[in-house]
């Protein structure tokens, strides 16, 4: 553990949940500093030296009842410390204080549910707002003999315990996750442990930039870094961060792949060396990427082939630069989640993200990812903490395979020319109407299908693009945006005179799930 945290900090001990840096976002959220440490760094010497004012056991796909489960070496809930226990945090914490655990067919229950009170504690203070509320669950084992001194205070349908607490002991368990988005009052939890436990409320935002800034530093040294600058909020919230730690041993690399935005590339190289007194190259290699997605239908490829380029060209451009120790990126907590196992749990890869799944096993640089932990709109506040533009700030955000995973199919670069005139004008004509800050994402697809129309008494053979809309808080989760349906006549029948090569828009009214927000 390090030491720059502050006196009265929040633990939370990762037993492989998805959701673990969810909690910590809650924490954040409540302004109170915390640490996530996986299960097997607990040990017994840390804790001397970093006592933590209440620790949280996180969520886990694993089952108490089963011979192997993650366990701690030590047992923290005799500490005097306040401990919450969420789903498989509340089952060890059980086990541990020789309660019990059970799994039958009647003990799963994923998705919501509804809880009802049936005795007070600290911990539910002003969360009942109704006489049931709603949560989110996600397990196959219940909690089946609580331990001694601890009592019911709500239950489920399936879940008789699914909270209890010790209040003398300040031990405290949930089965639901109050974390998510869809248990209502879930940060009602979270306020009322932090204070039980009395942690420090002063954490902000800039003193995570100073934490990162002084970590950057101290990792890096003298060495050179080098950072991957997409263009989009992130990766330039990394350059910021790091040109601000070690700023002249900073070059920032921007692959061009063809595959951007109408007057991107511009925009960028005029923000960075005119905003930011930053080394900035400008590597144009769209004949490259064009080449190698040549013929290419299947977009986990399109991904992978573009990682790996990517990254190819960062190390050539690096062995220029000479002496290279180091890659930063502006990697996303929702990109590690999606691209792979974040805690070597039986995860399941949804869509590569090419700045992390798409890496090469073997790489010559060392990775530096100060986003890591982090969520867009959180990425943004320390955008705005740093002084980078609110108008660079609130761009929507723009994936690192670019425009080839909205070419649904094979990628050319006819069809990119087409679908970037397509992309301007529908995220131009948001602009016109105020609509841009509503909009969590605005983009074209170009669809891999043909279709008939007339124009001018003539027969049209072209393409179909669709446009999409979506609002969202993290990334994770997004719902439609309902547009005025004459703004949308409007754009498409300016997509449709404008652009060469379209005879027919579509709009997209999938949520995110069932769909995702990018279509490949
Ligand atoms: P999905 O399509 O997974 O997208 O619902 C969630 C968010 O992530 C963005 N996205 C990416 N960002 N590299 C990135 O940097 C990628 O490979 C990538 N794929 C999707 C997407 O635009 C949306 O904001």
């Amino acid at each position: 553990m390090k030491k720059s945290k502050p006196e009265k900090y929040i633990l939370i001990i990762d037993f492989g949940s998805q959701v673990t840096q969810l909690i910590a976002r809650r924490l954040r959220e409540l302004k109170v500093y915390c640490e996530i440490m996986p299960f097997q760094k607990i040990t017994k010497k840390e804790f001397k030296s970093n006592n933590p004012a209440g620790i949280i056991l996180s969520g886990g796909p694993s089952s108490v009842i089963s011979n192997y489960h993650p366990k701690l070496s030590f047992n923290i809930l005799k500490r005097g410390i306040p401990v919450l226990g969420i789903c498989y945090g509340q089952q060890l914490m059980t086990s541990m204080m020789d309660g019990e655990v059970s799994s039958n067919s009647n003990s799963s229950e994923f998705g919501k549910a509804l809880i009802s009170k049936t005795n007070e504690s600290p911990i539910i203070k002003g969360f009942f707002k109704n006489k049931k509320e709603q949560v989110w669950m996600s397990h196959g084992d219940i909690v089946s003999k609580l331990p001694e001194g601890f009592k019911i205070i709500a239950s489920s349908k399936i879940s008789p315990n699914a909270i209890i607490a010790d209040d003398l002991k300040l031990l405290y368990g949930v089965q639901f996750h109050p974390e998510v988005f869809h248990t209502t009052n879930g940060k009602k939890i979270f306020e009322n442990f932090v204070n039980i436990s009395g942690a420090d409320k002063n954490w902000t935002m800039s003193s995570y930039a100073r934490k990162s800034i002084d970590s950057i530093k101290s990792e890096v040294k003298n060495e050179k870094v080098i950072c991957a600058l997409s263009g989009g909020v992130d990766s330039a919230v990394t350059a910021i961060l790091i040109h601000k730690a070690i700023s002249k041993n900073l070059t920032c690399i921007y692959v061009d792949h063809g595959l951007m935005r109408e007057n991107e590339t511009n925009e960028i190289k005029k923000m960075f060396k005119e905003s930011f007194d930053i080394k900035l190259v400008v590597v144009n290699a769209s004949k490259i990427f064009f080449k190698k997605l040549k013929g290419v239908k299947n977009p986990e490829r399109k991904r992978k082939i573009i990682g790996n380029l990517f990254i190819k060209i960062f190390e050539r451009e690096a062995k220029k630069i000479g002496n290279v120790k180091f890659l930063a990126q502006g990697t996303l907590y929702p990109d590690v989640i999606e691209s792979v196992s974040f805690s070597g749990g039986p995860s399941v890869t949804i869509k590569s993200h090419h700045n992390v799944g798409g890496l090469p096993k073997k790489m010559d640089l060392k990775l530096i990812e100060p986003l890591r932990q982090l969520f867009k709109d959180e990425v943004r506040n320390l955008g705005k903490e740093l002084g980078i533009s609110k108008d660079f700030i609130n761009r929507h955000p723009f994936p690192g395979p670019g425009l080839s995973i909205r070419c649904l199919g094979v990628v050319s670069e006819k069809k990119i020319k087409i679908l970037r005139k397509v992309d301007n004008i529908f995220v131009s004509q948001i602009k016109k109407y105020n609509l841009y800050d509503k909009i969590w994402q605005a983009f074209a697809t170009i669809l891999p299908v043909k279709t008939v129309g007339v124009m001018g008494d003539n027969r049209t053979y072209e393409n179909v693009c669709c446009l999409r809309a979506v609002t969202s808080i993290d990334g994770m989760t997004a719902e439609t945006y309902k547009f005025d349906h004459d703004f949308l006549m409007e754009t498409a029948t300016k997509i449709v005179n404008e652009v060469k090569g379209i005879n027919r828009v579509t709009y997209d009214l999938t949520t995110k799930p069932p769909g995702t927000i990018e279509w490949e």
